[in-house]
């Protein structure tokens, strides 16, 4: 999987290329992520990419021509590259929609600052608007990294011998608790069916407890299988 990501601030991706599950996807080509500094792609001296909005208003709005030409830029080598513009307005974000997404080769991501884009690249540039939820941050850069390693994780091989269709969501419900040692502190024990060594009870009891935990935390989730 290719990401190749237009930014103003390429240096913040750093944090997922250099560490991590992602940092090892990139280890064994199994994925790119090309950051594209947008002042690059600026028509001015200046290195402007912004101006100010049409109907007025405080914010500056992010112009047409620089992203335009990152994207043909980047189509030169990746025709087929699905453009997802990261806002607020978007698709919200599942894990079923980083399933759909982790099956293609390569993912352009437009990164917002200011207002945002003008409404001409949305509607003529870009394939797709994803949100990582209901409420604003200050940019798309955080809500990239967000998409970028929901969908890394289940590209096949990423995760190694883990494996990304036991994270919470996958069958709909939250995840199972998890122990590990020492079986006993504070007079707080790991439950007895874990160290029984008999696997079809752990499985069951596993479920069980995955049932339990989305009733408890997420009543929205079980109504959701149930429709
Ligand atoms: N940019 C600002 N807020 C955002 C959000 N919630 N999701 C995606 N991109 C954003």
């Amino acid at each position: 999987m290719r990401f190749d990501v237009i930014t103003l601030f390429p240096a913040m991706f750093l944090a997922i290329k250099e560490e991590g599950v992602i940092a090892r996807g990139i280890t064994k080509s199994l994925l790119s992520i090309n950051t594209w500094q947008l002042r690059d792609f600026s028509n001015n001296k200046h290195r402007n990419i912004d101006d100010k909005s049409y109907g007025g208003g405080a914010g500056m709005v992010m112009q047409v021509e620089p992203i335009r030409q990152c994207i043909a830029k980047i189509k030169q080598e990746n025709p087929n590259s699905k453009v997802i513009y990261l806002s607020p307005q978007g698709q919200k974000l599942t894990q079923k929609l980083a399933a759909e997404l982790s099956t293609l080769d390569s993912i352009t991501l437009l990164c917002g600052r200011y207002e945002g884009v003008d409404e001409r690249i949305i509607k003529h540039d870009v394939d797709m608007e994803v949100s990582i939820g209901d409420y604003v941050i200050s940019g798309g850069e955080l809500a990239a990294m967000v998409l970028i390693d929901s969908i890394s994780r289940q590209v096949p091989g990423v995760l190694g011998n883990q494996d990304s269709l036991n994270d919470s969501f996958s069958d709909g419900l939250l995840d199972y608790p998890h122990y590990t040692r020492p079986e006993e502190i504070d007079g707080q024990k790991v439950p007895e069916v874990l160290l029984s060594g008999y696997q079809a009870n752990i499985d069951t009891w596993r479920q069980d407890q995955a049932l339990k935990n989305t009733q408890l935390k997420r009543q929205d989730l079980i109504q959701k299988i149930d429709q």
